[in-house]
């Protein structure tokens, strides 16, 4: 996809941080964007935004772990519009604490909107965006820690590293569609996420404004890349993680 102009665009958790972002860059290179989030007042106040850049712009509130939100989500997004673009599976929440201490609701709560709500946007779009006929784009936001596995993440991580392999796939499964698929896997990113659960972990690593993100996503979409990893300092655990991987295989080989 090399230009976004006329095109339309749904992002979930449009409401603030990377998604707000998203919808704004989306909006600015002329995109029209349909802005589902759980925060009506602040969907609105994005939308605004979206519509001051001379593009439509449509808010939803939608729960994205709810499979029929999500559907009359796709649903009003074809009505007002009558075709979708590019769909970022955004949405996402954060549970810190090891995961000898994870509650069964702490599972839920966390799966239920970073897996489900991604898993709930690919059943209800693909196929419609496949009949459409006019290829498009998919960018799931997982995290740097669907690559790597942080103490005291392990049900944010559980959730990010099955965004990351269900993407891999993704990519493989639409190619004949014409329907391009991104991951997102940013380190720290200054948005509201901390807010809604008490961080015991501090990220390494800079933190990022979420229009740089923004910026970077919308590159990749027009390179049709797969993955995006915003940070340089991934390199290093990324580098360590195969190099672990490696030595298994290397080890067994010696005997
Ligand atoms: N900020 C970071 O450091 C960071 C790093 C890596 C990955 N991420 C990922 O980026 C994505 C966006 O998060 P953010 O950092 O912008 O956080 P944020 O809290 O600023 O924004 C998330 C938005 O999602 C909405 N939301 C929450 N639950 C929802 C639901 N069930 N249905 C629909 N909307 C819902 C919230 O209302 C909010 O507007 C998430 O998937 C997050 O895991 C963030």
């Amino acid at each position: 996809m090399d230009s976004f102009k006329g095109k339309v665009a749904v992002v979930t958790g449009g409401g603030s941080g990377i998604g707000r972002a998203l919808t704004l860059a989306l909006a600015r290179e002329g995109a029209r964007v349909v802005v589902a989030d759980v925060d009506e007042g602040a969907m609105a106040a994005v939308a605004g935004e979206a519509r001051g850049h001379g593009v439509d712009a449509l808010t939803v509130r939608t729960d994205v772990s709810d499979l029929g939100q999500v559907q009359a989500l796709a649903e009003r997004a074809w009505q007002a519009f009558g075709v979708v673009h590019v769909l970022c599976n955004n949405a996402g929440v954060a549970a810190w604490g090891g995961l000898e201490r994870a509650t069964h609701r702490d599972w839920q709560w966390v799966l239920g909107v970073n897996l489900w709500g991604v898993i709930h946007g690919i059943e209800t779009f693909v196929p419609r965006m496949i009949a459409g006929g006019e290829g498009g784009h998919i960018v799931n936001t997982a995290s740097m820690a669907g690559l790597i596995a942080s103490q005291g993440l392990g049900v944010y991580n559980t959730s990010k590293y099955a965004v990351v392999g269900l993407s891999e796939t993704l990519a493989k499964d639409l190619k004949p569609y014409r329907i391009g698929v991104s991951v997102l896997c940013p380190m720290g990113v200054e948005t509201r996420i901390r807010e809604s659960a008490a961080p015991a972990v501090e990220l390494i690593g800079r933190y990022l404004a979420p229009d740089a993100v923004a910026d970077m996503v919308l590159a990749a979409v027009r390179r049709n890349e797969l993955y995006v990893i915003t940070h340089d300092e991934g390199l290093e655990p990324l580098r360590r993680r195969f190099e672990r991987m490696q030595q298994s295989i290397l080890q067994r080989k010696k005997g």
